[in-house]
């Protein structure tokens, strides 16, 4: 391309937007250093042309007329089955035609299987492009081999131009086209190496405004950082209508798939995978998935149900609490906020007058699932004093709760949910908020409601088994280092 064919560049300030007509080490605007990125200067078309080509937004193309919203004609749109009844949970019901969805996710996460298994799925019926920058068609063929895909239906292309790749979308009239990974496609008209920020803003922009005019609905693959961001232009996440990320959980069991930004669903389903010699397997019935427990007699171990998005999840809280050999006790939690626990250590010590500031105090939630709920407070709660005093609380009780510093046992949302399902598995005791008690009785199971947490204590301590003696008498060797000894 000759020089003077170049569109037009200036060089922004990723964190403060100042414009520089040259590239310098350090902003004009904000001092910071390394932060200018080369921008083009997208030539304005002038008078009747501009007036003709419409200006452009990232939804695609914009009007200068005004209406009300009762004039514009709703248009019923269909999603497409995306393959998995879990994705689609996650997206709200399908794929939305036109819209425009990055998944992000670690390397091996399961991007790439997951969507050459929703895209053979999603060919059977429709039109699909499958355009791959990151792995060769052979390797994509051998990978659909050994899934066992059927390869006759989607088209697939290693294309990183963006231009190019949107031109056959549109020639060969798709419904979906998935972009594998949106950091390899180049702009042509911009010089930076592809996946810098204004390449990434660039094409998936590019691909937006393509997706919105025609209809196709775009899929792309999208890196994250070390902090689990998009990585690429904060941007992304603004031009893009849904951000879905796929992650592990934190034992590598599962594939857990949540929406981050969804503009036609509810961000608080999760999908869950497990990742199998056969490819990416949904896990459709999950709400028992995080209850393997093997020993039921163990102090410190309470079951709850978490709530997330529209199905009750049941969980294992443990917990153990021991003598600290430390002049500051350690406090460590996985899956859960410390400072939340540390939080209700404090109320088990002032309403409870439980000795537990001189302790280690270590809480899991088992199988590596993220608790952001607060109706996990008291079994968090119930599973530390059951592990300092060495109680056992009953297999088939669970427990849920939100804990106020007044050591309030206050209501959760979807109780009635949450106590349907545990009976549903099996459970037979329920200790929940007052207010949460259902207004019908569930067959089977028996509900203790409680409105402070001594109320929790006095039925813990009428109905837990003391497995061996409390930590304050435990002097002699246990029975395992007596025989250690031996
Ligand atoms: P991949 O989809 O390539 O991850 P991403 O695109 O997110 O980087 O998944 C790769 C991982 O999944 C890799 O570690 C191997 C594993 N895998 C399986 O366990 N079973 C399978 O059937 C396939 C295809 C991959
Ligand atoms: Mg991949």
């Amino acid at each position: 391309m000759a020089a003077k064919d170049k569109a037009k560049t200036h060089y922004v300030c990723s964190d403060c937007n100042t414009s520089h007509p040259k590239w310098t080490g350090q902003c004009q605007g904000c001092q910071a250093w390394n932060t200018l990125v080369e921008q083009v200067i997208a030539a304005a078309p002038k008078g009747a042309a501009a007036r003709a080509a419409g200006r452009s937004g990232y939804a695609g193309v914009t009007t200068a007329e005004v209406t009300t919203l009762a004039k514009v004609k709703s248009e019923k749109f269909s999603r497409i089955d995306a393959g998995f009844a879990e994705f689609n949970r996650v997206l709200g019901g399908g794929l939305v035609p036109g819209s425009c969805i990055v998944l992000g996710g670690n390397p091996g996460a399961g991007k790439s299987t997951l969507l050459l298994q929703s895209v053979c799925s999603v060919a059977k019926d429709l039109r699909v492009l499958y355009a791959n920058g990151e792995e060769s068609l052979q390797q994509t063929k051998d990978r659909a081999t050994r899934l066992g895909l059927p390869q006759d239906r989607a088209e697939f292309m290693c294309e990183t131009n963006v231009l190019d790749i949107s031109a056959m979308a549109q020639e060969l009239q798709v419904d979906l086209l998935v972009v594998d990974s949106i950091q390899t496609l180049y702009h042509p008209e911009l010089e930076s190496a592809p996946g810098t920020i204004t390449q990434v803003r660039e094409c998936a922009a590019e691909l937006n405004r393509m997706g919105k005019r025609t209809g196709i609905c775009v899929l792309m693959v999208g890196h994250i950082t070390k902090n689990e961001a998009l990585a690429g232009p904060n941007a992304l996440k603004h031009i893009v209508d849904a951000v879905l990320m796929l992650s592990s959980t934190d034992d590598e069991t599962y594939r857990v798939l949540r929406a981050d930004k969804n503009r036609f669903g509810s961000t608080a389903e999760i999908g869950l995978f497990r990742m199998t010699g056969n490819g990416m397997e949904e896990v459709p019935n999950p709400s028992s998935i995080f209850l393997s427990r093997t020993i039921t007699d163990a102090p410190g171990s309470v079951i709850t149900p978490l709530y997330e998005g529209s199905r009750p999840l049941l969980v294992e809280i443990q917990a153990l609490v021991d003598d600290t050999a430390m002049p500051n006790p350690r406090r460590l939690t996985v899956g859960i906020d410390s400072n939340r626990v540390s939080m209700l250590l404090a109320v088990l010590n002032k309403h409870l007058s439980m000795p537990v500031q001189a302790q280690d105090v270590y809480v899991n939630v088992v199988g590596g699932l993220k608790v952001a709920d607060p109706s996990a407070d008291l079994a968090v709660l119930m599973a530390a004093i059951s592990s300092f005093r060495d109680f056992v609380v009953p297999e088939n009780a669970m427990v849920f709760g939100e804990i106020t510093l007044s050591g309030e046992v206050r209501p959760c949302a979807n109780g009635q949910e949450r106590v349907k399902e545990a009976a549903k598995l099996g459970f037979t005791t329920a200790v929940i908020p007052l207010k949460n008690v259902p207004v019908d009785p569930v067959p089977g199971l028996e509900i203790v409601p409680v409105t402070t947490i001594v109320d929790a204590l006095a039925w813990l301590a009428a109905n837990a088994v003391r497995k061996a003696k409390p930590a304050a008498e435990r002097a002699e060797p246990s029975p395992a280092e007596t025989k250690a000894a031996a």
